[in-house]
């Protein structure tokens, strides 16, 4: 579903990705760790297409995608969970969904949710644990309920691939367990990569885990290889586990 071969992006004179190479199948669950400045964020900026690459290619489904911007990208059906947040603060969170579902449909009508919309709009607040929360304001949500919103928002579109930028950040440890039930309830259909520093939440949800360090590749294979890898403990794995 995703190929990406000998990717480099640079900043000025910082290397952010070095030659990364990586290939996700379909319905696979991979999980992309390492520690800060390690070039996760990048590698799913230019998999959105927020960034060009400077060098190497990214395949969708077969489709050499390189370089498309992120309105193409998700036309194709990819959709991103952000780390930063993403919502429509004075909207509601039935509204947000809406916007979503609206996005996908053709442009947006001014004054008030078609009911049919509405009715899907629910469902989606539904399946991320917020029911009965439609009619509130997204600035006026939790943390952890806004990522829940942020992850019904991505759901809205419908994606093949999602992409979920550490979906788990400055949760509680009880929404930490929430989110991470959400995901693994999600279709096994759906293609899903993950950047996630939680190492409970990724050895839980992945079926595959790469690991980049200063913009490479330093291990790529199951949860048992990748917490066997010398390496991996040496740079990450031994520093997160510890804390
Ligand atoms: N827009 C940018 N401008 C300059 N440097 C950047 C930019 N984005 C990322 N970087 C640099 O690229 C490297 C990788 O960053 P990032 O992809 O955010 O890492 P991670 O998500 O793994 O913490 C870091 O050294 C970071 O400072
Ligand atoms: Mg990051």
């Amino acid at each position: 579903m995703i190929d990406v071969r000998d990717l480099h992006r640079s900043f000025g004179g910082v290397t952010a990705l070095d030659g990364v190479t990586l290939a996700v199948a379909e319905g696979e669950r991979r999980a992309i760790i390492g520690p800060n400045g390690a070039g996760k964020t990048t590698l799913f900026n230019i998999l959105t297409g927020e960034l060009a690459p400077t060098g190497g290619t990214v395949r969708l489904a077969g489709e050499d995608v390189t370089g498309r911007r992120t309105f193409e990208l998700a036309r194709r059906g990819l959709a991103r969970m952000y780390q930063r947040n993403e919502l429509f603060d004075p909207l509601t969170a039935r509204e947000n969904v809406a916007l979503a579902l609206t996005a996908k449909a053709g442009p947006y009508r001014f004054g008030g949710i078609p009911a049919d919309e509405a009715r899907a709009a629910d469902e989606l607040l539904e399946r991320v644990g917020l029911a009965g929360a439609g009619a509130t304001p997204a600035r006026a949500l939790s943390h952890g309920q806004r990522r829940q919103l942020e992850l019904a928002v991505a759901l809205a579109t419908a994606p093949r691939v999602l992409l979920l930028d550490e979906p788990t950040a400055g949760m509680s440890p009880a929404e930490t367990a929430r989110i991470a039930e959400l995901i693994a309830s999600l279709a096994r259909s759906l293609t899903l990569l993950v950047v996630e520093h939680d190492m409970d939440v990724v050895f839980r949800l992945a079926d595959r885990i790469t690991v980049l360090h200063e913009g490479k590749v330093i291990a790529d294979g199951t949860p048992a290889q990748v917490r066997g890898d010398t390496l991996v403990n040496e740079v990450y794995l031994g520093k997160v586990i510890a804390e």
